[in-house]
């Protein structure tokens, strides 16, 4: 396939190496650094499909280019989900294909679906105190992880006895405790654990690497051309 990469940072050159070991072509990079390339250069004739890792401010252009230059996009970038209706009205309007994941990890989505299989079953036999932990490098800044808050809403569409979640252990049968934690050389590890007097359950992933993003986009990729409309890792992965 002749991907087109619009970004080319962290994510865009992790993207750019899984391509190429998988026997793919890049048709073009679009990015700041790299001026005579633009985006209106590419479409059907030159490019089988796009992936789109850039910034917040930049991503809706881009995914409304691509629509409207008939190529299918696989957008990770993350923080423009305001537009996202306008987005899949442009994708519905033009025949055209659109991917979206705020996290492209094919362990993180199986994760999520697993997490919410065992709140379920865990909530149908009851006897289990639940909570979540996150553990990330310490240069994060933000509290609980986007990762963690997903999972704990998993859990509590499950759990309605529980309203809310505490980023600190629980203070209350109502609340969902999400533990933190900031260790050195940690890239991202989730664990939910449910404990009885008798016994402890426990669902956890840990990333070692940003490749796990890249492999699920390029994986998308390969899937989207060809389909109409809006789709996303459930999807991909048939779950
Ligand atoms: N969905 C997921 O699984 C996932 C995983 C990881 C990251 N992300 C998201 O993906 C995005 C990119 O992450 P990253 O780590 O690769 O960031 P990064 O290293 O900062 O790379 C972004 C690149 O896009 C370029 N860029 C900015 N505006 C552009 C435009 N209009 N057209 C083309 N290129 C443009 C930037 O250039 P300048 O530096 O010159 O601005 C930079 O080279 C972020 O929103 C991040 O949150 C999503």
């Amino acid at each position: 396939m002749n991907i087109l990469l619009i970004g080319y940072g962290k994510m865009g050159r992790a993207i750019e190496a899984l391509a190429l070991s998988r026997g793919h072509q890049i048709a073009g990079i679009i990015d700041p650094s790299r001026p005579d390339v633009q985006l209106d250069q590419f479409g059907p004739h030159n490019a089988d499909v796009a992936i789109e890792f850039t910034h917040p401010d930049a991503a809706f252009a881009n995914v409304q280019a691509c629509l409207r230059q008939g190529l299918p996009v696989v957008c990770g970038s993350t923080g423009w989900l305001h537009h996202f209706g306008e987005a899949r009205a442009l994708a519905q309007e033009k025949g055209g294909a659109l991917f979206y994941a705020s996290n492209y990890s094919v362990g993180v989505n199986l994760f999520f679906h697993f997490n919410e299989y065992i709140a379920a079953k865990m909530h149908q036999f009851g006897g289990y105190d639940v909570q979540v932990r996150e553990i990330h490098h310490v240069h994060k800044v933000d509290q609980p992880s986007g990762t963690a808050l997903t999972t704990a809403e998993g859990i509590m569409r499950h759990y309605p006895e529980k309203k809310r979640w505490r980023n600190d252990p629980a203070q209350a049968p109502d609340e969902l405790a999400i533990i933190s934690e900031r260790l050195a050389e940690t890239v991202g590890t989730h664990v939910v654990t449910y404990s009885s007097p008798v016994d402890v359950l426990e669902l956890k992933h840990e990333a070692l690497s940003r490749e796990g993003f890249a492999h699920g986009a390029v994986l998308a990729a390969e899937w989207l051309p060809g389909k109409q409309g809006v789709f996303g890792m459930k999807d991909l992965l048939g779950l």
